[in-house]
Parts: structure tokens; sequence; C-alpha cells
């Protein structure tokens, strides 16, 4: 293992994927390597963690409280990075500098990836050919190539769990909102508003100028696909997650018209997607202001969606890790579908018929829902709106968690029981395709079908090796 430090030549021949890099391949197993076995004695998964950045270090921090993996290696080509990654998870994994040092060892039965977008596809693909389970943060893959390229590859390996780090997909208010439409509750749902507003200028300081690509690997469209891949990758999945299919075509704007600093990619965005039976998912993210115009939430600020049908509308955020839900119905609801009426569905009680028209209903997954005397009268109201939804069949869980820490909890269980996640590939590379033509749209200002990501990047993927 290297003890230096990295210079920005070993980066770019070493790590983020630049063409001309030297080539260097992985160390192969003699023929197909075998699946890693997933099951040690005890039904631990051994795990290695590749790239403990910023997202890195807080999936160690869920991951060290997590009884179903062991990390055994790790890897980062930043040595400050992977002294963190280290402390963080505790324990002695063994470190690396080079991640196929990490993968060409045999009791590793999976591996987190946590790099900059433009080393996902290389380091996911070389994982799965060493025979290793793979949780890749999202956006999953990069470019449309890697798109086609993966989707081959894990069918040849398909005894393989793949997993992206969609966590929305593991909350239980995002689940609800789910089985909220399921069951007919906001009736036909038609719109869905989503934004992601910040206020600042995403930078992270840099001590060596020479270091500022590695560091700030997101301002540029060399490493990142900027806010669509960063921020509107989350909901442009939740938004194909609720409507169940993936966008018709894409319109949208983007400009680099607040932060003049060098950087290449859209400091703002905004695009509108057209699903298959004309619903809307109308999306934004700003980076000078983080006001939320469009979801009101108490309290939660930046991010959310609105989930608007004929019945109801759901807005629902997952802020800083804490799910928010509020749920309001529509005062002319529809007669809809086998769900019976609207107007049946609300015949329970009579707060529920005012309160749900004008303040909403908070979704409160997870808190008992016992009413005592204790209880204000907030309290019961939210607690008999809530036994209301759970007497309709909508589930309510039991316990709230942050869904970061329940999908890598998942993803280790998955790879123990042979299971299939529920954010696996076709999730990932509907997710990338999605983020791959919104810029597309935005760069070549015209609607962009869906059905072009089929005929873009045909030609085989040409991997820069380091
Ligand atoms: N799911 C989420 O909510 C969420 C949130 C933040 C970031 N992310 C994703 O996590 C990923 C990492 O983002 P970040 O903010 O942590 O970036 P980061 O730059 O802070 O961390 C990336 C780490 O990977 C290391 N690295 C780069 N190339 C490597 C290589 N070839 N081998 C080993 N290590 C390598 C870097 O040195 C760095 O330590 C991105 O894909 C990002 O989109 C997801």
């Amino acid at each position: 293992m290297a003890k230096d430090g990295v210079n920005r030549r070993e980066f770019v021949a070493r790590g983020l994927g630049v063409a001309g890099a030297a080539a260097a391949v992985l160390p192969r197993l003699k023929g197909a390597p075998a699946v890693q076995s997933g099951k040690s004695p005890n039904g631990t998964v051994n795990y290695g963690f590749i790239g403990p950045g910023s997202r890195g270090q807080q999936l160690l921090q869920h991951l060290s409280r997590i009884d179903a993996g062991r990390c055994l290696a790790m890897c980062d080509i930043y040595p400050e990075n992977l002294k963190k990654g280290i402390q963080t998870i505790g324990g002695k994994p063994e470190p690396y500098h080079d991640y196929r040092e990490l993968l060409a060892r045999k009791d590793v039965d999976a591996v987190f990836i946590a790099v900059p977008l433009s080393e996902h596809f290389r380091i996911t693909k070389d994982s799965l050919e060493a025979g290793k389970h793979v949780f890749c943060e999202k956006s999953l893959v990069f470019k449309p190539e890697e798109v086609h390229a993966l989707r081959a590859l894990a069918a040849e390996h398909s005894k393989q769990v793949i997993q992206v780090g969609l966590q929305r997909r593991y909350s239980q208010f995002y689940q609800m909102a789910r089985q909220m439409i399921e069951k007919g509750l906001l009736g036909r749902v038609t719109h869905i508003q989503a934004q992601w507003h910040r206020n600042g200028d995403w930078r992270r300081p840099v001590k060596d100028k020479n270091l500022e690509e590695q560091i700030n690997w997101r301002m540029y469209r060399k490493y990142s696909s900027g806010l669509a891949g960063e921020l509107a990758s989350h909901q442009i999945d939740v938004a194909d997650w609720m409507f169940g299919s993936s966008p018709v075509s894409v319109v949208g704007v983007g400009g680099i018209d607040y932060w003049k600093d060098g950087r290449d990619i859209y400091d703002n965005i905004q695009l509108i997607y057209t699903y298959p039976k004309g619903q809307k998912l109308i999306y934004h993210s700003i980076t000078n202001n983080a006001h939320m115009p469009f979801v009101g939430l108490p309290g939660v600020r930046e991010v959310g969606e609105v989930i608007m049908g004929d019945a109801g509308t759901v807005h629902i955020s997952l802020d800083k890790g804490t799910g928010h839900g509020m749920w309001f119905r529509e005062a002319n609801a529809p007669k809809y579908g086998k769900a019976g009426t609207a107007k049946e569905n609300w015949t329970a009680g009579a707060t529920v018929m005012e309160g749900g028209i004008s303040k909403g209903f908070p979704i409160l997954p997870g808190r008992e829902f016992e009413m005592s005397d204790a209880d204000s009268f907030i309290s019961k109201e939210v607690k008999y709106a809530k036994r209301w939804l759970y007497s309709k069949g909508v589930m309510v869980p039991e316990e709230i968690r942050d869904p970061v820490a329940v999908e890598l909890e998942d993803f280790l269980v998955c790879v123990r029981d042979n299971k299939k996640p529920k954010a696996d590939l076709q999730v990932g590379l509907n997710d990338s395709s999605g983020v791959i033509l919104s810029n597309l749209a935005m760069d070549e200002q015209r609607r962009v079908m869906y059905s072009e990501i089929e005929t873009m990047g045909k030609q085989p993927v040409k991997l820069a090796r380091g």
C-alpha cells in the first residue's frame, strides 16, 4: 500500500476514469470467479469498503452499528479519508490504496462503493467480475454506454446482489405514500412537484490546488452529472416509483448563472418529465436560495416532493435523514376506482373530513398510535388518522429508523439470504438513464425521448485504467 499522499497525476491515472490513463487489469481469478459465499459461519457478511469520503463516512457510521456485516478491508486513494474511514468503522479493516487488491481478497463477500460518479461503473464492473456483491451509491452509472454494459454484465452475474444507494426506497414515509397511492387514497395521481433548493456554492475547501478536481469533482462534467446526478436522481426515482413507470420524455433548462467560479456543471436546473399517461414531474434545483416554496412541511427546508392526485395530495421529504409527510384530501374528490368512492373513504370521522382538507394530516409511520387521556386534542387527531389508515390496510410500520441504516442492513441481509433488493439494478439503471437524459435535454435544449437511451452509447466502453 502506498503511504504517500496522492498528487493530481496519480489521481488522474488511478482514479477518475480519464481516457489515456495507463491500462491496468484487475488481477483476474482463473475462469469465472465464484460468487463469494455471503455466509460466514455466523451468518455475518464480510465486506470491503471503497471510497470512505464524505458520504462513505456517513455510511460507515451506520455500518458500525449493524451486526449483519463485518468490514475486513477499506480502500481510498486519499490517505486522509482512508484514515477517517477506518476510525469511523472501528475494528481493524486492512487498508488499501488500490481497490483491485481489495477485490482480490477471497474472504470479502461484498463491497460498498462510495466513490465519485465517474468511477462507479469501473469499480462495480471489477467487483462483479471478482465475484463480489455490490452496493453502489447513486447515481449508479455515469454514461449511456455504462447503462448498457452494466445491464449485460449483471445478467452474467445474476446470482450477485446489486443495490443502489437510493435510500428513499427504504423510508417508511415513502413506502407509506406508495401504499396510499396503491390503495387509491390519492385518487388518480397526475402530478409530482419536486424540488431541492440549497443556498451555497457546493464547494469543498482544497488545501492543495492540484487536488481541486479530486476534491471538488462534483463541479466538473468530467466526473459528475451535476445537480441532476447528485440531487435530482433521488427525486426522479421517487416519481418513477410513485407513478409506477419511467417517463416518456423530458424537457429542461439549466444554466451556470450564479456561481461563476470555474465549474462547468449547471448551478440551477428546471425540468419537466412526461410519463406514459400524461402525468408530469416538475422539477427544480437551485443553489442560491434554500426556501421551499412548493412543499409545505413545517420545519423542513431544501428538499421534498408534492404528490398530487384527484382525491388528495401528499407532501413528503427526507430531510437530513428524517422522514416527514403531510396528507391533504381533496374537497371534491371524484368517484374513483375499486377503492370505492372518495366519499366512502372519508366517512371515518368528522375531524378527518374537515381537517384533512384544510390542514392536512401528518403521516407518522412508526409512532405508537394508541390513544390515552394524556393525549392532547391534536395528538388524538393524529393517532386517529393513523388508525384509520391502518384500518384501510395501509401498513403502519413499528418504528422509525434512518432509511440509510435500513438500506445498508437490507443489502447485507439480501446478500446473506439471496434476496432481491428494493433499490435493485433496474431501479438504478432507470434512475441513471433519467439523469443522463435530463442533462441531454438541457444541453441540447430539446424534448428528449427516454427511448433515446437505447441507441446512445452503443460503442464499446473504454475504461481508463490506473
Ligand atoms: N445517497 C445519498 O444521499 C448520497 C449523498 C451524498 C453522496 N452520495 C454519493 O456518494 C458518492 C461519493 O460522494 P462523496 O460526497 O462522498 O464524495 P467524496 O469525494 O467526499 O468521497 C469520495 C471518496 O472516494 C475516493 N476515491 C476516488 N476514486 C477512488 C478510487 N478509484 N478508489 C478508491 N477510492 C477512490 C476519494 O478519495 C474520496 O475519499 C457519489 O456517488 C455521490 O453521488 C450519495
